[in-house]
């Protein structure tokens, strides 16, 4: 059942929340923004200046007593994403929550039981899933374009050493994370577009079945601490980072894919903007891993040959587009264009509130987060054991792992 009445929505952690600014200017014919919660007065300062009507909260749990807020933007530090989760949807509010959704099993599962007792929508404010080319890829994807997908690769690597820190030194809730534990620590980015592309392939479906993890060591935050606030600073000594520079997970599959993840954002280089791959039995995907370089496909028996010797060759997947974009970005790409995150800024929005008002199960739902998030505990649990694969729990149906 359709219901178009604006969605009441109140944003929580202002700071990411910016960057919802222009996706919030083009919804606002179906998103009435309510309030704002955060603990710092200055970031409440902003919103109110921009939205001079909504009210402002300090408290997330007084905020959540407010009877007209119907939903709720979770962009606070991760490690609240689960609690604040489960305490909107028990106050009876809708959640889009950013990434990761949960940091433990006990987590997921309490997550999962909520949104199954509470009936309300749960969504994972998945950006890298709703880019233009993450999309055009599903869609074609989910045209058998590739054939059997057997191989996948996400990667999130983005050097983010100044948020590890406030300007004194201390360490944000990024540099705790670093500093207490170690494995895939940001592992949606990578996992989420390249799951959606598997389940789009597969109208049989098939699930995330075991993790194998290693870490590289953990060398760029001591050195950046040492430089940064000298070699006095606790951080710059040898042992106070867990964390490696790298962390790389294997991800196998119940019907036997492969997924390659890596994450990485203390070492040292420019941004790799997007960096996925897709192998299948028919075709190929490259994602450009760079501002200097393009998306590119192969498709067998489609693409060009090379006029030399007839060998194959990789074509840009823009050479598909716009006749292959997915249906998503042919309805919104002129709005979702103007946001950050090749457009998944707008369309994680968009797309959250089309579930409440269409009464369907969003894009993402509670069992896709909490599988993709799982990745964050389950690859340090196995580097922990050396790289020892660890099953997933089959969230989806409840079967537990311990
Ligand atoms: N999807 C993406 O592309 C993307 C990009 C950046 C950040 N993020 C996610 O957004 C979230 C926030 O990241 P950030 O870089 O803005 O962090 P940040 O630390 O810069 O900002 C967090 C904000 O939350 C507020 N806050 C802290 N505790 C709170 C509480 N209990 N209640 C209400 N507000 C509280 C802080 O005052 C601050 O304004 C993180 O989960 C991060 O993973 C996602």
């Amino acid at each position: 059942m359709t219901n178009r009445a604006p969605v009441k929505l109140a944003i929580v952690g202002g700071n990411r929340g910016a960057s919802f600014l222009n996706a919030l200017y083009s919804l606002s014919n179906r998103i009435e923004l309510t309030a704002t919660c955060d603990l710092n007065e200055w970031v409440l300062k902003q919103w109110k200046e921009k939205f001079p009507r909504i009210r402002t909260y300090r408290d997330y749990d007084e905020m959540l007593k407010d009877p007209s807020i119907d939903a709720v933007f979770i962009l606070s530090p991760m490690h609240l994403h689960a609690a604040q989760s489960i305490a909107a949807l028990k106050a009876g509010k809708h959640v889009l929550s950013e990434v990761i959704a949960v940091q433990s099993e006990e987590e997921a599962w309490a997550l999962i039981e909520t949104v199954e007792q509470t009936g309300l929508k749960y969504m994972m404010s998945e950006n890298y899933c709703f880019s233009r080319s993450n999309l055009t890829v599903k869609h074609m994807a989910e045209m058998g374009m590739f054939g059997e997908i057997t191989y996948l690769e996400g990667g999130y690597i983005h050097e983010l050493r100044h948020l590890i820190h406030d300007p004194e030194g201390s360490l944000t809730w990024r540099g705790r994370l670093h500093r207490e534990l170690n494995g895939v620590n940001y592992p949606t980015h990578a996992i989420g577009p390249i799951a959606q592309w598997l389940g789009a392939s597969q109208p049989a479906g098939d699930r995330l079945r075991a993790v194998s993890a290693f870490a590289s060591p953990s060398r760029s935050l001591q050195l950046y601490f040492r430089e940064s606030f000298g070699s006095e600073h606790p951080a710059a000594r040898e042992g106070y980072w867990r964390q490696g520079d790298s962390a790389v997970a294997t991800v196998r599959t119940e019907q036997g894919v492969l997924m390659t993840l890596r994450v990485d954002w203390t070492s040292v280089r420019p941004h790799n903007k997007t960096h996925f791959v897709l192998q299948g039995t028919k075709g190929a995907y490259l994602s450009a891993r760079h501002p200097g370089e393009e998306d590119l496909v192969w498709f067998r028996g489609l693409s060009p040959t090379n006029e030399e010797d007839g060998s194959e060759r990789w074509e840009p997947l823009s050479r598909y587009q716009p006749e292959f974009d997915h249906p998503k970005w042919r309805t919104w790409g002129k709005f979702a264009s103007q946001t950050k995150h090749g457009g998944g800024d707008f369309l994680v929005l968009e797309e959250f509130i089309s579930a409440i008002q269409e009464d369907r199960a969003p894009l993402v739902d509670v069992y896709d987060a909490v599988a993709w998030s799982s990745i964050f505990f389950l690859s340090m649990a196995s580097v922990e054991a050396d790289g020892a694969p660890v099953p997933i729990p089959d969230f989806r149906t409840g079967v537990r792992t311990k």
